[in-house]
């Protein structure tokens, strides 16, 4: 029997408090049979998961699990720029087609991940020796992805990644390769693209590292946050904050309040917030499985306990639905979050086989226990939105 989390006590309200050993049973009945995305579709959330065309192809009992358990999708590495572009004015967009096809087909809202992240940009791009050339390439680009697309993404991460504070730059953007080719409007043309390709679409900045209580963290946050608060001041168009949400076992330590206020200032933005490649690495956990399970499932609990108290959040994407499938367990990931001896990792709500660890339990306390929500299925617009 798991643990009922303390929201969930409280959602369930006097309803709950009347009964409280009636409320457990009740809800665990529920589980056994309900999916994660029935249980956050009754709260207004989206549960959705990364996945890669070769999962969706391969018509097996994983494919029968993403559509049982996701109600959103996001293509993996096949929408990045590196993986769809060889040399300039060239893109193959077979196997992003796939996944935004199966999506539809499917009845599942679809991100679209991303259009500009300095990790997986062409070659070619990199090379540019003209500011003028690089920015229409880069244009082309966002423009291309977004109008073709037109009207089945439901939100765009137009830039992945932009800020590092340890750039030292007033603006806290990193210093990459848009900032290097482009210059630092490289985001506003970015965003005012993606807006004009497709009015529907929401924009959404998606950032990394701002999950934990370090030093680094704190200023991350503050960096992501002014950026932010200078975009809106700008009238640069964009809709939500990206929280990855890539997770440790014991790794750093973790303040509810500091996360708290995180997402407390982007909503009073108006931004809607989307906790986009949720996973959980275990390097630091003993090699025991059950251990193991047991604490993966709480770092995700006591995250999305406070994430999920936030109204404004509204999508919520595991990075993988199955460890059969993870970047985690591929080693894809840094070297110092791969298990020490050796043993595989266990980082998604599914183990390899298919089968609900206590991190799915996790998961679905959580989206039980959390507030209900409402949300518009695409962005609503005015001409006269972007002042
Ligand atoms: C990862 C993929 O999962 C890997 O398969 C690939 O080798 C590298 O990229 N942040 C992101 C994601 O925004 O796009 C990354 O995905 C994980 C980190």
């Amino acid at each position: 029997m798991h643990r009922l989390s303390r929201r969930a006590v409280l959602a369930g309200g006097l309803a709950a408090s009347a009964s409280f050993a009636r409320a457990v049973p009740l809800l665990a009945a529920n589980q056994a049979e309900r999916s994660l995305r029935d249980i956050a579709s009754a709260r207004g959330i989206r549960y959705g998961s990364a996945a890669m065309a070769s999962q969706l192809l391969a018509g097996d009992s994983f494919t029968e699990l993403l559509i049982r358990e996701v109600a959103a999708l996001v293509p993996e590495n096949e929408m990045k720029w590196l993986h769809m572009s060889t040399a300039p004015l060239q893109s193959d967009y077979r196997m992003a087609d796939c996944l935004v096809d199966f999506a539809v087909a499917h009845g599942l809202l679809c991100r679209g991940h991303n259009l500009l992240w300095y990790w997986s940009t062409p070659k070619w791009f990199k090379e540019l020796s003209d500011r003028a050339t690089a920015r229409t390439a880069m244009l082309r680009r966002v423009t291309g992805m977004v109008s073709r697309y037109r009207g089945r993404i439901d939100s765009w991460d137009v830039v992945n990644e932009p800020v590092d504070p340890g750039d030292d730059r007033a603006d806290h953007l990193r210093a990459d390769v848009f900032l290097k080719q482009v210059g630092p409007e490289y985001l506003s043309l970015a965003y005012t693209a993606a807006r004009a390709a497709d009015p529907e679409a929401r924009l959404v900045l998606n950032e990394c590292g701002v999950e934990y209580d370090t030093p680094d963290m704190d200023r991350k946050r503050g960096a992501v946050l002014d950026l932010l608060e200078d975009m809106r001041k700008r009238h640069v168009p964009i809709d939500a904050l990206g929280i990855q949400a890539h997770l440790s076992v014991g790794r750093y330590p973790f303040s509810e309040q500091k996360l708290r206020d995180y997402l407390k200032r982007a909503a009073a933005m108006g931004l809607e917030i989307q906790i986009t490649e949720l996973d959980c690495t275990d390097e630091l956990a003993p090699p025991d499985i059950p251990a193991r399970d047991r604490l993966v499932a709480d770092e995700y609990r006591r995250f999305l306990d406070v994430a999920l108290d936030e109204p404004a959040v509204k999508i919520v994407m595991s990075w993988g639905l199955s460890d059969r499938y993870s970047w985690i367990v591929r080693h894809e990931n840094n070297a110092e979050e791969r298990r020490p001896d050796g043993t595989e990792e266990r980082p998604l709500p599914f183990d390899r086989d298919l089968q609900r660890k206590p991190a799915w339990h996790a998961l679905a306390e959580a989206f039980a226990g959390a507030p209900a929500r409402g949300r518009a299925p695409r962005r609503e617009h005015s001409t006269a939105d972007e002042g």
